[in-house]
């Protein structure tokens, strides 16, 4: 290897004391937009997950699948803006469809020409989707199914799993925060048939519904055993509960979802992020049983709002995604192009001998500086406060290397993938790892056994 940009350090400290160092004199004007914004956003701050230490970049603009900051700098984005980004910054269709869509008048207050050919698209693709409402986020798509089943189970209590992220206000990580909603939970923890199922005995008399993701995303590209699903799926069924997948992050995953991969059909499923073609989109669907409910012919029926549910662009950029772009058989050539990647990236960790894994399935990754095996997020969590300040340092060293190799993904280490990425991203990508390894990897076997 050429002599390396990064500068090699004895202990973690440092190391991370000279990344920052670096990253902020290179940066000097995202600093200045971060300590303007502070004036009226909370830290600067509109989006938790976009804020890292110790600022964020700031971006003005993306093509393809770079983006490019108000210093000047180009990175390949491997965030993927959390996995809508599947269609890049720039796709030619989208990008089309967007003009035209707005030469044409927004804000209509009717209903349009695109919404019933957009669900008529992804009731074709999801197998449990018989019907479905549009809504502006997967955080409210979330919150529509879980009202929706304790409205047609007439239970209180909803099933989320430990570690499990549904949105804004369903969050069930290490530290549980203040602000999620108040439903009544049962926690259960990922991949572990025997406690769940019994929980599940426990608890069904006032259990409404069951959420999980397929593949925790948040939690760190942790799939479910597909074991796990289907017992979750029979006690389901045998107690009237609803089984929601939030397939929000893991839908892209395959040409049918997660679900479509282990032929498991829940009673309702959440869908948001690339299925609005990168405009603003949130989707919950089911059984028609469940779901018509909500047909407004019908006497007695409830009520769903949303201003924006079914907004021009949305509705129109994501009829181009799926339809044109994201096909069938581009969602399995894409996907299993990405899992190869994630096979190159564990082969080179292992070459460096460092404690590190790549978790995922398919286009989404997350890189995790954890030893064993990890079936549930729990495995990945810090036991007292000096693991956790480690981890933290260790994750910020990762993240401010890479992005100075021209690296972009989010800080926790989740990377994902989008369709304008190709051999010459994932082998600089590769070769950037590889660097951070070669150069940190004395600090790396040191802070972490
Ligand atoms: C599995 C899952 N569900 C729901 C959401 C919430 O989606 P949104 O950010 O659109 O509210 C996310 C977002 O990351 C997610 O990963």
């Amino acid at each position: 290897m050429a002599q390396s940009r990064l500068k090699s350090n004895t202990d973690l400290g440092s190391a991370v004391a000279d990344a920052e160092a670096r990253f902020i004199a290179s940066n000097p004007k995202s600093r200045a937009r971060a300590e303007v914004a502070k004036a009226s956003m909370p830290g600067g701050n509109t989006r938790t997950v976009l804020h890292y230490a110790p600022f964020p970049v700031a971006f003005t603009g993306g093509e393809g699948c770079r983006v490019t900051d108000i210093d000047g700098h180009t990175y390949t984005d491997f965030l993927g803006e959390y996995t809508a980004g599947l269609y890049g910054h720039s796709n030619p269709r989208i990008m089309a469809t967007l003009r035209t869509v707005i030469d044409g008048g927004v804000t209509l207050g009717g209903p349009n020409v695109y919404e019933a050919e957009l669900a008529h698209l992804l009731c074709e693709r999801f197998a449990s989707i018989e019907l479905v409402r549009f809504c502006n986020s997967g955080t409210e798509a979330n919150l529509f199914a879980m009202v929706t089943a304790r409205m047609v189970t007439k239970r209180s209590h909803i099933m989320v799993m430990n570690g499990g992220y549904h949105g804004g206000v369903f969050y069930f990580g290490q530290h549980k925060p203040p602000i999620n909603a108040p439903f009544p939970w049962v926690i259960a923890r990922y991949n572990d048939i025997e406690r769940t199922l019994s929980q599940i005995e426990a608890h069904a008399h006032e259990l409404a519904a069951v959420v999980v993701e397929p593949m925790m995303g948040g939690g760190g590209a942790i799939a479910a055993d597909a074991a796990f699903l289907q017992a979750l799926r029979e006690a389901c069924t045998r107690h009237g509960i609803v089984l929601i997948f939030d397939e929000v992050m893991s839908s892209r995953l395959s040409s049918g979802g997660l679900q479509k991969k282990h032929g498991i059909t829940p009673d309702m499923t959440t869908l948001g992020k690339y299925l609005g073609g990168g405009m603003s989109f949130g989707a919950f669907g089911g059984r028609h049983d469940i779901m018509q409910h909500y047909d407004p012919y019908r006497t007695g029926s409830a009520p769903h709002a949303g201003t924006f549910n079914n907004n021009v662009l949305s509705m129109a950029a994501g009829i181009v995604g799926l339809r044109d772009i994201y096909t069938a058989e581009v969602a399995d050539t894409f996907n299993a192009a990405a899992d190869a990647f994630r096979d190159r990236l564990n082969a080179i960790v292992t070459r460096h001998g460092v404690t590190m894994q790549v978790m995922g399935v398919g286009s989404i990754l997350a890189l995790h500086f954890v030893a064993g095996e990890i079936k549930r997020p729990e495995d990945t969590w810090a036991m007292d406060a000096t693991a956790e300040r480690r981890k933290a340092d260790l994750h910020k060293l990762l993240h401010l290397d890479m992005m100075e190799m021209g690296q972009y993904f989010a800080r926790r280490g989740m990377l994902s993938l989008s369709l304008p990425m190709g051999p010459a991203e994932f082998a600089a990508f590769e070769s950037a790892l590889d660097e951070f390894l070669t150069v940190r990897g004395p600090v790396l076997r040191a802070a972490v056994q």
